[in-house]
């Protein structure tokens, strides 16, 4: 039986359907089945971001609504051949689904995947509360910017009312901010919201042009962004490490000469 996850942010635009996919192909790489599934109803990305826009022939509503098969809504990715995507329908509305059919299908996918990840929309509309309940856990997306903060706490006090626990992952961090003390550490920044941080992604414009290659984060030529999705994967999957406070290092000669050589 896989485990479910639901992305979410209090703020849009914050990451989460780059995270998503990031850690979908991760998980892919290292050999997991996974489903990914596009619960953004109305304004679907991820098909774009793992390039499978061609592929589309039915949708979550199609599924729900009984005019498809759950194999005919699966659209499978080209390279990670374990990796599958159900997109959200374009033209439906989060009001057109009903809880106990979307447990259905996250239920369903469990048995078959070992790792689903809902891509959700902002905010805690009827879109969100479609998910929360039905999946294992709840991930809440935020960037350091102080609106994304406040949002972030305002949706976390929300869910917890609800009975839930999010944790949190901290999106887009600015090192030389975090250096110069204009941002704080990803871990002050969790304990003011007093959530589990399970990881730090860094604002990177190799993402950027990634998305614009047709790849994912986790796709660029740097090992570190890498290595941070695969931080972030075990975290996810419960192998909650200490995340380190960022620290200026101060290199040497020798190994600035080396960098700049590998460069
Ligand atoms: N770590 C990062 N570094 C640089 N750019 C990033 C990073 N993470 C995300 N982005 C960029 O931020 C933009 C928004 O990302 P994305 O669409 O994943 O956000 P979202 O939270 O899913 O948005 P929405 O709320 O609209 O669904 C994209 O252009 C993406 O490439
Ligand atoms: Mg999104």
């Amino acid at each position: 039986m896989g485990k479910s996850y639901l992305l979410i942010s209090g703020k849009g635009g914050v990451g989460k359907s780059t995270l998503a996919a990031a850690l979908a192909v991760t998980a892919a790489r290292q050999g997991s089945r996974v489903a990914l599934v596009d619960g953004d109803i109305g304004l679907r990305s991820l098909d774009l971001l793992l390039h499978l826009q061609d592929k589309v022939l039915y949708d979550l509503k199609d599924l729900v609504e009984h005019r498809c098969t759950l194999d005919q809504a699966l659209i499978w990715h080209d390279e990670f051949k374990n990796l599958c995507l159900i997109v959200g329908g374009q033209q439906a509305k989060p009001k057109d689904f009903q809880k106990k059919d979307l447990q259905k299908v996250v239920r369903t996918l469990t048995r078959r995947f070992d790792l689903v990840l809902v891509d959700g929309p902002a905010g805690l509309g009827r879109g969100v509360n479609n998910f929360t309940n039905i999946v294992d856990e709840v991930l809440l997306v935020l960037t350091p910017d102080p609106v994304s903060i406040r949002s972030a706490e305002k949706l976390a006090n929300q869910l917890y009312a609800a009975g839930l626990r999010p944790s949190m992952i901290l999106n887009r961090v600015n090192k030389e901010l975090v250096y110069s003390g204009a941002v704080p550490q990803p871990n002050v920044i969790a304990s003011s919201l007093d959530l589990p941080l399970l990881g730090v992604i860094e604002e990177s414009p190799l993402i950027y042009q990634a998305l614009l290659n047709g790849k994912t984060a986790a796709q660029t030529e740097d090992e570190n962004i890498t290595a941070s999705f695969e931080a972030l994967l075990r975290a996810v999957n419960g192998d909650l490490e200490p995340v380190p406070d960022f620290k200026k290092t101060h290199k040497s000669l020798f190994q600035r000469i080396r960098d700049w050589l590998k460069d």
